[in-house]
């Protein structure tokens, strides 16, 4: 075995879709703001009954189907949430139940919108050491359970979906090339979860006691702007090859102009960049995932590319690989 290796991919998103035109009626906000401040132009909201573990569940087992695996060769699960559906049992839990992946160890990893990397370089090292064989990377957020609907700077930009990749040894020289984590804790505070009575959306009226997402949007766009050029700098020095050998980026899609200054700060052409925050929004740990699975679907990534997957997220905690497909 020479490499660990993406084998196969799966996603899943809810079918409700939610526009800037219909937030215009729940909040203090237009479709030309949103669209010109952050790209996003609607977004998927999971019913009440549609779990992140039923979420995750679809992009795991589309994901096993693709790899042609059955479930019992599965020997870890990791599912990367920050939205599970309860404390415990964790989502990674009832996704083993659910796929009857009986012979796998499952647990659950938070690192907000960099979950999905943080997963896939934590179960890259499992199957490198031996210790497994063949990993199932989930990617699963429900974030729009954690939003105030009355608050208009966080409501508009988020939405759920999930994400889902078969990790094993290859012995070929694709795979994950290099990995990069890191974590600031001292920017703590730009974006956090409060618990307080509020409004859901659907049930209003009837006060219930719901935590909450809180974010000072221009900190984090400043910060993730660099973190983002940093990490993927360095990943790319890790596996020793030039900005200029990217074929394609895949980073967290949080806003557009954030994007668009992480490439101009890499001096990459934006068109290497893949995008498809204008339908979903910001899917947190499931961003990445999903735009991976679209960014080979639609045939732009392609054996022999080089990628760059790159993400951040509140904690803070930001984390790249690159990718040989
Ligand atoms: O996944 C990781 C976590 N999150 C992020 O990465 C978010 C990073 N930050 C951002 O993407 C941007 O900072 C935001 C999209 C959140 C905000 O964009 P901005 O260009 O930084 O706007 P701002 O916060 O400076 O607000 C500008 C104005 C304010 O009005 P005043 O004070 O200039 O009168 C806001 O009250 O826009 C107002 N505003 C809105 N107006 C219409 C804030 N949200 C809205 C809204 N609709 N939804």
């Amino acid at each position: 075995m020479k490499n660990i290796a993406i084998q196969s991919l799966g996603h899943y998103l809810p079918r409700r879709r939610l526009t800037n035109l219909e937030l215009e009626k729940l909040v203090d906000t237009s479709d030309e703001w949103i669209t010109t401040r952050t790209g996003i132009k609607e977004r998927r909201i999971a019913s009440i009954g549609e779990k992140t573990s039923d979420m995750a569940t679809q992009a795991g087992k589309e994901a096993l189907k693709r790899a042609k695996l059955t479930s019992d060769k599965i020997d870890l699960i990791i599912v990367a949430t920050t939205t599970p559906d309860s404390n415990f049992p964790s989502m990674a839990c009832l996704v083993q139940r659910a796929l009857k992946a009986q012979h796998a160890a499952a647990f659950d990893v938070s690192a907000a919108c960099s979950g999905f990397l943080y997963a896939l370089t934590t179960a890259k090292q499992f199957l490198l050491s031996g210790m497994y064989k063949n990993a199932l990377v989930i990617a699963a957020d429900k974030f729009t359970n954690l939003l105030d609907w009355n608050d208009r700077s966080t409501c508009v930009l988020f939405g759920d979906g999930a994400g889902a990749v078969v990790l094993s040894g290859v012995r070929s020289s694709r795979g994950i090339l290099s990995d990069y984590m890191f974590s600031k804790g001292q920017f703590a505070d730009t974006m956090s979860v409060i618990t307080e009575q509020r409004e859901p959306l659907d049930q209003k009226n009837k006060m219930m006691k719901i935590p909450y997402v809180e974010m000072r949007g221009q900190e984090l766009f400043k910060i993730a702007v660099n973190s983002m050029a940093e990490a993927v700098q360095i990943v790319a020095h890790k596996a020793k090859i030039k900005m200029s050998d990217i074929s394609c980026v895949v980073p967290h899609q949080a806003n557009d102009r954030i994007i668009s200054a992480v490439a101009r700060k890499l001096g990459v052409s934006k068109d290497k960049f893949f995008v498809n925050i204008h339908k979903y929004g910001n899917m947190s740990a499931a961003a990445i995932a999903v735009a991976l699975y679209e960014a080979v679907e639609k045939g732009e990534i392609k054996s022999g590319d080089y990628v760059a997957l790159v993400t951040f997220g509140a904690g803070l905690v930001a984390a790249a690989n690159i990718v040989k497909w």
